[in-house]
């Protein structure tokens, strides 16, 4: 079985990496031998063990009927979209671990693949290394899915970790993740929340079957987190991580990433560093958990080979994905209750007890540095956002899952 690797980057030179380290792991399970027959990459990489199987034209890969099978670990929607289009178009299946390109035209191709009978597959694209596509397609199939969290992006995750533990600088453990081949080509991806959001985007259209659109899905990053924010936090008895939710809410759906307060009693409370974790809750079954490393080179890589294996069982054969084109029609916040913590300056000591009775508040955490924050009783988003434009002294706010 013969295949060609997409992009010779972080991810592409792990998918290598896995099919040459762990061949007979891979050839005794498979029954067959999965080979890499050609690197397309623009640059060279003189030295390299696979140096000789890097090709620039594309269309070589594409006219090899040998080549069966495409990784594409390139990242961004174009080429990806095209090359994965013209690959599918021949009965290729397409393995990838892009989540920009699946979030932005995953049905299409999944339909393409079905009509060519081939396999547009993307375990990579959601929680690197975590198998989370698999179950949603298959172990939960009987269950109605009511709620997915998780924490969906390694680098953030690592960065707040480090941030609260260490007391690190935003910035320099941003480059640490970058160093370690975490972040995206621009991080701003990661810390704005957007990568998260594509990722909860391609979970909340498996949940459905239908397509949840990523401009629907309400996104906050992490860049207004300030170190006082912890200190708070830990008084508190929480821990705050960036989440991305999509609930069924009762018929108004609605799918968000923001920073959260995590108490202790939610599994994603102890969920450090680059590890992802991803509840999925179903009427049935209750919570299912699935944790592991959720960016990196192999991990990621692993995940993209669990699917190359999958293809290579089911040649000519198409899996079941239960996404379609059609678009689900998603709710915003607004009518979402829970509880806010909400931090002021030094300064609004003296209006405390009105901004206590403004926000119904229910527990005053003081800080030993700078100033305070209360914790809020339960309301909607829009109630909240009516009652904090009334006042002008609030330095920061963050939402909490218990
Ligand atoms: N930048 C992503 C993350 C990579 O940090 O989670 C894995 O998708």
């Amino acid at each position: 079985m013969k295949a060609a690797v997409l992009g010779y980057g972080t991810v592409g030179s792990g998918v290598v990496e896995v099919l040459q380290k762990n061949k007979e792991e891979i050839s005794r399970k498979l029954q067959d031998e999965i080979e890499v027959k050609y690197i397309l990459d623009l640059r060279e990489f003189p030295g390299d063990p696979n140096e000789n199987l890097v090709v620039h034209d594309y269309q070589t890969i594409l006219d090899d009927e040998e080549v069966m099978i495409i990784c594409e670990t390139m990242g961004g929607v174009e080429p990806a979209y095209t090359f994965s289009k013209k690959a599918l178009l021949k009965g290729k299946s397409v393995c990838t671990s892009n989540k920009e390109l699946v979030a932005a035209h995953g049905p299409e191709l999944i339909r393409i693949a079905r009509e060519n009978h081939c396999n547009y597959m993307f375990e990579a694209s959601v929680g690197g290394g975590i198998p989370i596509i698999r179950p949603l397609n298959s172990s939960l199939t009987p269950e109605k899915i009511e709620g997915i969290t998780g924490i969906l992006n390694g680098t953030t995750n690592f960065i707040l970790t480090k941030m609260r533990d260490e007391g690190a600088d935003f910035n320099s453990v941003l480059k640490e993740a970058q160093d370690m081949g975490y972040a995206e080509k621009n991080p701003e991806a990661d810390v704005e929340g957007h990568d998260a959001g594509r990722k909860i985007a391609i979970l909340s259209s498996l949940m459905y079957g239908e397509t949840v659109k990523y401009a629907d899905v309400y996104t906050e990053g992490i860049t207004k987190i300030s170190p006082v924010d912890f200190e708070l936090a830990k008084q508190a008895g929480y821990v705050i991580k960036l989440l991305a939710m999509s609930k069924a809410n009762d018929g108004r759906p609605y799918a968000m990433v923001a920073p959260f307060l995590v108490s202790k009693a939610n599994p994603l409370f102890a969920v450090d560093g680059v590890f992802n974790g991803i509840l999925v809750r179903g009427n049935m079954l209750g919570n299912t958990m699935y944790y592991g490393a959720g960016a990196g080179k192999l991990p990621t890589a692993s995940a993209v080979v669990s699917d190359v294996v999958d293809c290579a069982r089911h040649k000519g054969v198409t899996i079941s994905c239960n996404w379609l084109e059609k678009e689900k029609k998603m709710n915003g916040i607004e009518e979402v209750s829970r509880r806010f913590f909400v931090r002021f300056d030094a300064d609004s000591k003296s209006d405390l007890e009105q901004l206590k009775e403004l926000f119904s508040a229910e527990k005053v955490i003081e800080s030993e540095t700078d100033g305070f924050a209360f914790i809020t009783k339960n309301m909607s988003e829009a109630d909240y956002k009516m009652k904090a434009e009334t006042v002008d002294c609030i330095k920061g706010m963050i939402r909490i899952e218990e």
